[in-house]
């Protein structure tokens, strides 16, 4: 059977265009600069933190979602150092970005968001319905090929380290009038899966984070 050309044409345009609006769609995103001044004073923010579950439609701004990110786990000196301790500094903490546009993947050191699925993963990030809601929710997934515990109990450090992210996004979101729950309500397994994590990446904990519900 003999294809006509332009039945060849046509499936070479329409596959250039698939492949160049899924590789566009995958492309890394440079957030701004972290505005790292300003924020309510601490004690207020500590007298304001609090667990809200009811999120409201907004997005989050690239700005504001850079600021949550700074605030989290951002380096805030030099030698590349961070805004949350961690045990040895060993920074095994990773946080993934599930918003509606896809899953990324946080590169602290130069601010951007690597895509890892360009689908919307929200609801698969806890078991709540109230999850999907939120516009971003932050998976805490711990790397253990960083971690060298000796004789301590690793996983204990590992799940310290992440707590004071999670608290630094508590009162990052009290500052700013934004609704967060931290979460321990999870089917890892499922995804972790999803995520195509590796056997030494384990999910500890997840976060959402948005607006409050007018
Ligand atoms: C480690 C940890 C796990 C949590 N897991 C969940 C969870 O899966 N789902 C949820 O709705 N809240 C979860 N929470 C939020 C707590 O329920 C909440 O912090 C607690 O009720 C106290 O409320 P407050 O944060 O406003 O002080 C968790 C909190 C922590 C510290």
């Amino acid at each position: 059977m003999k294809v006509k050309p332009v039945v060849v044409v046509s499936f070479i345009l329409a596959f250039v265009f698939v492949w160049s609006f899924s590789s566009y769609a995958a492309d890394p995103i440079q957030l701004p600069s972290p505005q790292t001044e300003g924020g309510k004073p601490l004690m207020q923010t500590l007298k304001e933190r609090m667990t809200i579950r009811t999120f409201g439609d907004a997005k989050l701004s690239m700005q504001t979602l850079s600021n949550l990110l700074w605030a989290a786990f951002g380096v805030n000196r030099p030698d590349g150092r961070r805004t949350a301790p961690s045990a040895k500094n060993w920074q095994e903490i990773d946080i993934y970005v599930a918003t509606p546009d896809g899953l990324f993947l946080w590169d602290a050191q130069k601010n951007k968001l690597n895509p890892i699925l360009t689908k919307d993963v929200r609801a698969m990030t806890g078991g709540q319905p109230y999850v999907k809601d939120a516009a971003v929710n932050l998976v805490y997934v711990a790397d253990y090929s960083k971690v060298n515990a000796g004789g301590l109990d690793q996983n204990v450090l590992v799940g310290a380290d992440t707590g004071f992210i999670s608290e630094n996004v508590y009162l990052y979101c009290a500052s700013e009038g934004l609704a967060t729950v931290v979460r321990a309500n999870i089917d890892r397994e499922a995804l972790a899966k999803e995520m195509k994590l590796k056997p030494e990446q384990k999910i500890i904990l997840a976060q959402s984070v948005g607006y409050p519900k007018k």
